[in-house]
Protein backbone atom coordinates (compact mmCIF):
# COMPACT_ATOMS: atom_id res chain seq x y z
CA UNK A 1 0.00 0.00 0.00
CA UNK A 2 1.15 3.59 -0.30
CA UNK A 3 0.32 5.21 2.92
CA UNK A 4 0.27 8.87 4.20
CA UNK A 5 0.75 9.43 7.32
CA UNK A 6 -0.25 12.60 8.57
CA UNK A 7 1.26 13.22 11.92
CA UNK A 8 4.05 10.92 11.03
CA UNK A 9 6.90 13.04 13.46
CA UNK A 10 4.72 12.24 16.87
CA UNK A 11 5.78 10.11 19.30
CA UNK A 12 2.48 7.32 17.64
CA UNK A 13 2.73 8.47 13.79
CA UNK A 14 6.52 8.06 13.88
CA UNK A 15 6.44 4.31 15.51
CA UNK A 16 3.39 3.68 12.91
CA UNK A 17 5.61 4.78 10.23
CA UNK A 18 8.36 2.14 11.51
CA UNK A 19 5.77 -0.85 11.58
CA UNK A 20 4.74 0.03 8.13
CA UNK A 21 8.19 0.21 6.72
CA UNK A 22 8.80 -3.17 8.34
CA UNK A 23 6.26 -4.57 6.93
CA UNK A 24 7.02 -3.19 3.21
CA UNK A 25 4.95 -0.26 2.67
CA UNK A 26 5.59 3.16 0.75
CA UNK A 27 4.90 5.68 3.08
CA UNK A 28 4.76 9.67 2.95
CA UNK A 29 4.63 11.67 6.20
CA UNK A 30 2.98 15.19 6.80
CA UNK A 31 3.87 17.26 9.46
CA UNK A 32 3.98 20.59 10.91
CA UNK A 33 6.60 19.70 13.14
CA UNK A 34 5.00 21.49 16.45
CA UNK A 35 5.40 18.67 18.53
CA UNK A 36 6.90 16.11 16.12
CA UNK A 37 10.50 16.19 15.06
CA UNK A 38 12.09 15.61 11.54
CA UNK A 39 14.60 13.01 13.01
CA UNK A 40 12.16 10.93 14.14
CA UNK A 41 10.75 10.29 10.61
CA UNK A 42 12.24 7.12 9.07
CA UNK A 43 14.76 7.68 6.74
CA UNK A 44 12.62 5.48 3.60
CA UNK A 45 9.27 7.68 4.16
CA UNK A 46 9.43 10.67 2.41
CA UNK A 47 8.71 13.87 4.42
CA UNK A 48 6.74 17.13 3.55
CA UNK A 49 6.42 19.95 6.40
CA UNK A 50 2.70 20.98 5.97
CA UNK A 51 -0.25 21.75 8.52
CA UNK A 52 -3.63 20.03 8.58
CA UNK A 53 -5.37 23.02 9.33
CA UNK A 54 -3.84 24.39 6.16
CA UNK A 55 -6.18 22.98 2.78
CA UNK A 56 -3.25 24.80 0.24
CA UNK A 57 -0.23 22.63 2.23
CA UNK A 58 -2.48 19.49 1.82
CA UNK A 59 -3.75 19.93 -1.60
CA UNK A 60 -0.14 21.08 -2.88
CA UNK A 61 1.30 17.62 -1.19
CA UNK A 62 -1.91 15.60 -2.63
CA UNK A 63 -1.29 17.44 -5.94
CA UNK A 64 2.65 16.46 -6.12
CA UNK A 65 1.87 12.73 -4.50
CA UNK A 66 -1.25 12.05 -6.44
CA UNK A 67 0.82 12.72 -9.58
CA UNK A 68 2.07 9.47 -9.31
CA UNK A 69 0.37 7.26 -7.57
CA UNK A 70 -2.98 7.71 -5.48
CA UNK A 71 -2.63 7.22 -1.56
CA UNK A 72 -4.22 3.69 -0.92
CA UNK A 73 -4.91 5.03 3.14
CA UNK A 74 -4.49 7.97 5.24
CA UNK A 75 -3.47 7.30 8.63
CA UNK A 76 -3.98 10.76 10.48
CA UNK A 77 -2.28 11.38 14.26
CA UNK A 78 -2.25 15.44 13.87
CA UNK A 79 -4.07 16.03 16.84
CA UNK A 80 -3.50 17.75 20.36
CA UNK A 81 -3.69 15.55 22.79
CA UNK A 82 -3.41 16.34 26.07
CA UNK A 83 -6.05 15.49 28.78
CA UNK A 84 -5.41 18.84 31.35
CA UNK A 85 -4.55 21.31 28.36
CA UNK A 86 -7.60 20.91 26.90
CA UNK A 87 -9.37 21.90 29.61
CA UNK A 88 -7.20 24.74 29.64
CA UNK A 89 -7.27 25.70 25.76
CA UNK A 90 -10.67 23.97 24.69
CA UNK A 91 -10.60 26.21 21.32
CA UNK A 92 -7.35 24.98 20.02
CA UNK A 93 -8.20 21.54 20.65
CA UNK A 94 -11.54 22.10 18.50
CA UNK A 95 -9.46 24.17 16.17
CA UNK A 96 -6.86 22.02 15.82
CA UNK A 97 -8.53 18.16 15.87
CA UNK A 98 -11.92 18.73 14.65
CA UNK A 99 -11.05 21.46 11.95
CA UNK A 100 -8.10 19.94 11.03
CA UNK A 101 -9.59 16.56 10.24
CA UNK A 102 -12.15 18.47 7.94
CA UNK A 103 -9.96 19.81 6.15
CA UNK A 104 -8.14 16.65 5.36
CA UNK A 105 -11.51 14.80 4.46
CA UNK A 106 -12.13 17.76 2.34
CA UNK A 107 -8.92 16.76 0.59
CA UNK A 108 -9.34 13.07 0.66
CA UNK A 109 -12.33 13.55 -1.23
CA UNK A 110 -10.93 16.33 -3.79
CA UNK A 111 -7.87 13.52 -4.45
CA UNK A 112 -10.90 10.31 -4.46
CA UNK A 113 -8.80 8.58 -1.68
CA UNK A 114 -11.16 5.95 -0.11
CA UNK A 115 -9.47 4.84 3.44
CA UNK A 116 -8.57 6.42 6.53
CA UNK A 117 -7.49 5.35 9.45
CA UNK A 118 -7.64 7.57 12.51
CA UNK A 119 -6.56 7.93 15.96
CA UNK A 120 -9.18 8.32 18.23
CA UNK A 121 -8.93 7.64 22.06
CA UNK A 122 -10.57 5.96 25.37
CA UNK A 123 -11.65 9.62 26.67
CA UNK A 124 -15.08 9.41 24.48
CA UNK A 125 -16.18 6.75 26.91
CA UNK A 126 -16.11 9.79 29.87
CA UNK A 127 -16.44 8.10 32.84
CA UNK A 128 -17.40 4.15 32.39
CA UNK A 129 -19.91 2.54 34.95
CA UNK A 130 -18.06 -0.56 33.74
CA UNK A 131 -15.18 -2.50 34.24
CA UNK A 132 -14.24 -2.52 30.76
CA UNK A 133 -15.20 -0.89 27.70
CA UNK A 134 -16.25 -2.08 24.72
CA UNK A 135 -17.16 -0.06 21.93
CA UNK A 136 -20.62 -0.35 21.48
CA UNK A 137 -20.22 1.31 25.22
CA UNK A 138 -21.94 4.93 25.76
CA UNK A 139 -19.84 7.84 24.30
CA UNK A 140 -19.68 10.50 27.03
CA UNK A 141 -16.62 12.48 27.26
CA UNK A 142 -15.56 14.41 30.66
CA UNK A 143 -13.13 16.60 29.33
CA UNK A 144 -12.85 18.70 25.55
CA UNK A 145 -10.14 16.55 24.43
CA UNK A 146 -13.32 13.37 24.39
CA UNK A 147 -15.38 15.46 22.78
CA UNK A 148 -13.22 16.52 19.97
CA UNK A 149 -12.02 13.08 19.07
CA UNK A 150 -15.43 11.65 19.50
CA UNK A 151 -17.12 14.71 17.02
CA UNK A 152 -13.87 13.39 14.38
CA UNK A 153 -15.73 9.69 14.88
CA UNK A 154 -18.93 11.34 13.80
CA UNK A 155 -17.40 13.27 11.06
CA UNK A 156 -15.82 10.38 9.97
CA UNK A 157 -18.90 8.38 9.81
CA UNK A 158 -21.05 10.62 8.29
CA UNK A 159 -18.52 12.03 5.49
CA UNK A 160 -17.52 8.00 4.38
CA UNK A 161 -20.78 6.91 4.40
CA UNK A 162 -21.62 9.70 1.74
CA UNK A 163 -18.44 9.39 -0.36
CA UNK A 164 -18.26 5.64 -0.07
CA UNK A 165 -15.13 5.60 1.91
CA UNK A 166 -14.02 3.29 4.47
CA UNK A 167 -12.28 3.95 7.74
CA UNK A 168 -10.96 2.26 11.00
CA UNK A 169 -11.31 4.40 13.86
CA UNK A 170 -8.69 3.32 16.63
CA UNK A 171 -10.02 4.15 20.45
CA UNK A 172 -6.73 4.19 22.16
CA UNK A 173 -6.33 3.90 25.76
CA UNK A 174 -2.77 4.72 27.42
CA UNK A 175 0.23 4.35 24.86
CA UNK A 176 3.80 4.01 26.40
CA UNK A 177 6.88 2.19 25.69
CA UNK A 178 9.42 2.90 22.74
CA UNK A 179 10.48 1.67 19.60
CA UNK A 180 12.56 -2.05 20.11
CA UNK A 181 15.39 -0.29 18.27
CA UNK A 182 15.73 2.84 20.54
CA UNK A 183 15.93 4.86 17.65
CA UNK A 184 12.34 6.48 18.38
CA UNK A 185 10.10 7.20 21.54
CA UNK A 186 8.53 9.90 23.45
CA UNK A 187 10.87 12.12 23.52
CA UNK A 188 11.82 14.60 26.87
CA UNK A 189 10.02 17.83 26.17
CA UNK A 190 6.36 18.67 27.34
CA UNK A 191 6.22 15.46 29.00
CA UNK A 192 2.89 15.28 30.78
CA UNK A 193 2.29 11.23 30.92
CA UNK A 194 2.74 9.02 34.13
CA UNK A 195 5.49 6.57 32.45
CA UNK A 196 7.39 9.06 31.14
CA UNK A 197 7.03 11.25 34.29
CA UNK A 198 7.65 8.01 36.73
CA UNK A 199 11.08 6.93 35.12
CA UNK A 200 12.37 10.18 34.85
CA UNK A 201 11.65 10.53 38.65
CA UNK A 202 13.48 7.28 39.00
CA UNK A 203 16.39 8.42 37.10
CA UNK A 204 16.87 11.41 38.79
CA UNK A 205 16.10 13.49 36.34
CA UNK A 206 13.05 15.23 38.35
CA UNK A 207 13.62 15.75 42.26
CA UNK A 208 10.09 14.84 42.67
CA UNK A 209 6.92 13.47 41.15
CA UNK A 210 3.06 14.28 42.50
CA UNK A 211 0.23 11.61 42.43
CA UNK A 212 -2.94 13.47 41.15
CA UNK A 213 -5.61 11.87 43.91
CA UNK A 214 -5.57 9.01 46.20
CA UNK A 215 -9.33 9.08 46.91
CA UNK A 216 -10.84 7.78 43.83
CA UNK A 217 -12.65 4.34 44.22
CA UNK A 218 -10.47 1.75 43.02
CA UNK A 219 -7.99 -0.48 44.97
CA UNK A 220 -5.58 1.76 46.04
CA UNK A 221 -7.81 5.11 45.98
CA UNK A 222 -5.55 6.12 42.44
CA UNK A 223 -6.86 6.13 38.94
CA UNK A 224 -6.93 2.91 37.21
CA UNK A 225 -5.61 2.87 33.32
CA UNK A 226 -4.78 0.35 30.46
CA UNK A 227 -1.33 0.97 29.39
CA UNK A 228 -0.32 -0.67 25.93
CA UNK A 229 3.02 -0.73 24.56
CA UNK A 230 3.31 1.73 21.17
CA UNK A 231 5.02 -0.86 18.54
CA UNK A 232 1.85 -3.06 19.47
CA UNK A 233 -0.50 -0.21 19.02
CA UNK A 234 1.23 0.59 15.72
CA UNK A 235 1.08 -2.47 14.47
CA UNK A 236 -2.54 -2.87 14.54
CA UNK A 237 -2.50 0.21 12.27
CA UNK A 238 -0.87 -1.91 9.84
CA UNK A 239 -3.45 -4.61 10.00
CA UNK A 240 -6.51 -1.89 10.44
CA UNK A 241 -5.25 -0.07 7.21
CA UNK A 242 -4.87 -3.56 5.49
CA UNK A 243 -7.93 -4.67 6.77
CA UNK A 244 -10.46 -1.73 5.37
CA UNK A 245 -8.06 -1.39 2.21
CA UNK A 246 -8.73 -5.05 1.25
CA UNK A 247 -12.21 -5.73 2.81
CA UNK A 248 -13.89 -2.15 2.10
CA UNK A 249 -15.88 -2.17 5.65
CA UNK A 250 -15.27 -0.16 8.52
CA UNK A 251 -14.17 -0.70 12.03
CA UNK A 252 -13.81 1.16 15.17
CA UNK A 253 -11.68 -0.68 17.74
CA UNK A 254 -10.30 -0.26 20.96
CA UNK A 255 -6.69 -0.63 21.30
CA UNK A 256 -5.63 -1.73 24.60
CA UNK A 257 -4.34 -4.71 27.12
CA UNK A 258 -8.19 -6.15 28.97
CA UNK A 259 -5.88 -5.09 32.00
CA UNK A 260 -6.16 -1.97 34.46
CA UNK A 261 -2.85 -0.80 36.75
CA UNK A 262 -3.45 2.11 39.27
CA UNK A 263 -0.36 5.10 39.41
CA UNK A 264 0.77 3.33 42.77
CA UNK A 265 1.30 0.34 40.97
CA UNK A 266 3.15 1.84 38.03
CA UNK A 267 5.16 3.39 40.45
CA UNK A 268 6.07 0.20 42.02
CA UNK A 269 7.03 -1.50 38.61
CA UNK A 270 9.50 1.26 37.90
CA UNK A 271 10.87 0.84 41.74
CA UNK A 272 12.19 -2.53 40.47
CA UNK A 273 15.02 -0.79 39.12
CA UNK A 274 15.08 2.20 41.16
CA UNK A 275 13.68 4.29 43.59
CA UNK A 276 10.52 6.78 42.97
CA UNK A 277 10.33 9.76 44.99
CA UNK A 278 6.60 11.29 45.36
CA UNK A 279 4.19 12.64 46.87
CA UNK A 280 0.25 12.51 47.09
CA UNK A 281 -1.21 15.69 45.30
CA UNK A 282 -4.93 17.13 44.73
CA UNK A 283 -7.02 15.38 41.69
CA UNK A 284 -6.35 16.75 38.16
CA UNK A 285 -9.25 18.32 36.18
CA UNK A 286 -10.87 15.53 33.61
CA UNK A 287 -9.09 12.45 35.00
CA UNK A 288 -12.08 9.23 34.89
CA UNK A 289 -11.56 6.37 37.72
CA UNK A 290 -10.62 3.82 36.10
CA UNK A 291 -10.62 2.96 32.42
CA UNK A 292 -9.94 -0.45 30.92
CA UNK A 293 -10.58 -1.40 27.21
CA UNK A 294 -11.70 -4.55 25.76
CA UNK A 295 -9.50 -5.63 23.34
CA UNK A 296 -11.59 -8.54 21.99
CA UNK A 297 -12.61 -7.12 19.06
CA UNK A 298 -9.87 -5.90 17.75
CA UNK A 299 -7.99 -9.74 18.25
CA UNK A 300 -11.06 -10.91 16.28
CA UNK A 301 -11.27 -8.62 13.34
CA UNK A 302 -7.16 -8.48 12.67
CA UNK A 303 -6.25 -11.44 14.35
CA UNK A 304 -3.83 -8.68 16.31
CA UNK A 305 -2.62 -9.20 20.16
CA UNK A 306 -0.28 -7.44 22.25
CA UNK A 307 2.53 -8.83 23.02
CA UNK A 308 4.13 -7.04 25.67
CA UNK A 309 3.51 -6.38 29.39
CA UNK A 310 3.55 -3.68 31.07
CA UNK A 311 6.74 -4.70 32.54
CA UNK A 312 8.00 -4.56 29.02
CA UNK A 313 6.39 -1.07 28.67
CA UNK A 314 8.38 0.44 32.09
CA UNK A 315 11.92 -1.48 30.70
CA UNK A 316 11.10 0.32 27.32
CA UNK A 317 10.52 3.54 28.27
CA UNK A 318 13.72 3.34 31.08
CA UNK A 319 15.54 2.02 28.45
CA UNK A 320 15.11 4.71 25.68
CA UNK A 321 15.22 7.77 28.55
CA UNK A 322 18.75 6.20 29.47
CA UNK A 323 19.37 6.52 25.94
CA UNK A 324 18.12 10.04 25.97
CA UNK A 325 20.08 11.37 28.60
CA UNK A 326 23.29 9.97 27.60
CA UNK A 327 23.36 11.86 24.66
N1 LIG B 1 -0.81 11.07 36.76
C1 LIG B 1 -0.25 11.35 38.00
N2 LIG B 1 0.87 12.12 38.02
C2 LIG B 1 1.46 12.62 36.89
C3 LIG B 1 0.87 12.32 35.63
C4 LIG B 1 -0.28 11.54 35.61
O1 LIG B 1 -0.75 10.94 39.03
O2 LIG B 1 2.46 13.34 37.00
C5 LIG B 1 -2.03 10.23 36.72
C6 LIG B 1 -3.21 10.94 36.10
O3 LIG B 1 -3.86 11.75 37.02
C7 LIG B 1 -4.02 9.75 35.61
C8 LIG B 1 -2.97 8.70 35.23
O4 LIG B 1 -1.77 9.11 35.90
O5 LIG B 1 -4.77 9.25 36.66
C9 LIG B 1 -2.71 8.66 33.76
O6 LIG B 1 -2.50 9.97 33.29
P1 LIG B 1 -1.79 10.31 31.92
O7 LIG B 1 -1.64 11.80 31.86
O8 LIG B 1 -0.59 9.46 31.75
O9 LIG B 1 -2.84 9.81 30.84
P2 LIG B 1 -4.42 10.08 30.72
O10 LIG B 1 -5.10 8.86 31.26
O11 LIG B 1 -4.82 11.38 31.25
O12 LIG B 1 -4.60 10.19 29.16
C10 LIG B 1 -4.13 9.21 28.29
C11 LIG B 1 -3.98 9.81 26.92
C12 LIG B 1 -5.30 10.16 26.37
C13 LIG B 1 -6.25 8.98 26.45
C14 LIG B 1 -6.32 8.44 27.84
C15 LIG B 1 -7.18 7.22 27.87
O13 LIG B 1 -3.17 10.97 26.97
O14 LIG B 1 -5.11 10.50 25.04
O15 LIG B 1 -5.03 8.14 28.26
O16 LIG B 1 -7.19 6.59 29.10
F1 LIG B 1 -7.47 9.36 26.12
Amino acid sequence: MKVCVVGGAGYIGSETVYELIRNGHEVVVIDNLSTGKKEMVHKSAKFYLGDITKEEDLKHIFEQECMIKHFDVVMHFAAKLIVPESVEKPLEYYHNNVEGLRILLSVMNDFNIKNIVFSSTAAVYGEPNKDICEESDLTKPINPYGETKLVCENMIKWVCQRYDMHYCIFRYFNVAGADETLEIGLDKSNLTHIVPITVETALGLREKMTVFGNDYNTKDGTCIRDYIHVQDLAYAHVLGAQYIFENEENLLLNLGSNNGYTVLEIIKEVEKYYKVNYEIGKRRAGDPAKIVASNKKACEKLGWKPKRTLSDIIKSDLDYRMKLNKK
